[in-house]
């Protein structure tokens, strides 16, 4: 794996590859670092899909609406090269903060409308969004991949970068991979490793909600505020109060009434100084998963 540092390496690396091979598929793995077994997972993916894997690694203040979580966002580069490597990537793409943004820089990609007003965009700022999709379009323009691999658990996101490459007519793929989970069910994440070990045992309570609303559908309740009723509980239970628990269209994240088609649970909260989301579709999910 070679890493790439500028957008003149990257696109002399890239142009080479599609020059060797012009049938080869180019897939982006774009990541903030702090790898885990999720991230893994994508770029596993990618490799399995892909002739060519680029993997970006880029902290992107834009999308963080606290600066002390800018602060203590995870960050090793060496070992994200590692674990990168190791899965498959063929480029890692690590640009700094001057070549994403440099002086000067006065543009903004912005989508409007419920998906990135509500839920994460209601709590963290339509500005959280606002800085994923002017950073993903400039990751996409830097490496013109065909396919570009983001992890469900950030469902919304998903949602909002499919939406940017629908209406921009951007040529790519977007390809949702399925989040991976600890072995107690905590869905991975790079802030996993500043939850306290007091904390800990808590962050099972947004899985524990998830749950217990997967269990009240399959038990044939159908009234979305009886689910959410009892996935609150199910987190209030283990000491945690939701910052959101809602149950949307799986597309359009428009509030769920009755639960007669698939249906996305989405779920945020603060354990410790932790802030934490997750997410499972009770009934088919749209794009055919199960
Ligand atoms: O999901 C993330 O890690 C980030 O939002 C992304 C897509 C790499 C953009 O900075």
């Amino acid at each position: 794996m070679r890493t790439l540092r500028t957008v003149t390496e990257l696109r002399t690396a890239v142009r080479a590859a599609r020059r060797q091979d012009p049938a080869g598929v180019i897939g982006l793995v774009p990541t903030m670092g702090a790898l885990h077994d999720g991230h893994v997972q994508l770029i596993r993916e990618a490799r399995l899909a892909c002739e060519h894997v680029v993997v970006s690694l880029f902290v992107n203040p834009a999308q963080f609406d606290a600066a002390s979580d800018l602060a203590a966002y995870p960050r090793d580069e060496q070992s994200d090269a590692g674990q990168a490597s190791e899965a498959g990537a063929d480029f890692l793409f690590a640009p700094s903060l001057e070549t994403v943004y440099p002086d000067g820089f006065a543009t903004s990609v912005q989508l409007s409308g419920p998906l990135v007003e509500t839920l994460e965009g209601a709590h963290r700022g339509a500005a959280h969004f606002h800085g994923v999709t002017t950073v993903v379009t400039k990751l996409f323009n830097m490496v013109q991949p065909d396919v570009a691999f983001f992890g469900r658990k950030d469902a919304q996101q998903v949602l909002v970068v499919s939406k940017l490459v629908e209406d921009l007519d951007l040529p790519i793929r977007i390809e949702a991979v399925d989040t991976v989970r600890e072995p107690d069910g905590l869905a991975r994440s790079s802030r996993n490793v500043r939850l306290s070990a007091d904390d800990r045992p808590k962050a099972l309570a947004l899985r524990a909600g998830l749950l217990a609303a997967e269990a009240a559908f399959a038990a044939g309740e159908r009234d979305a505020q009886n689910v959410h009723a009892v996935a609150v509980q199910a987190m209030t239970d283990l000491g945690v109060a939701p910052e959101y628990l809602a149950l949307v269209h799986p597309r359009t994240l428009a509030p769920v009434t009755t639960i007669d088609g698939g249906t996305l649970v989405v779920v945020a909260a603060h354990v410790g100084g932790v802030r934490l989301i997750d997410n499972t579709t009770l009934g088919p999910d749209p794009s055919g998963r199960r």
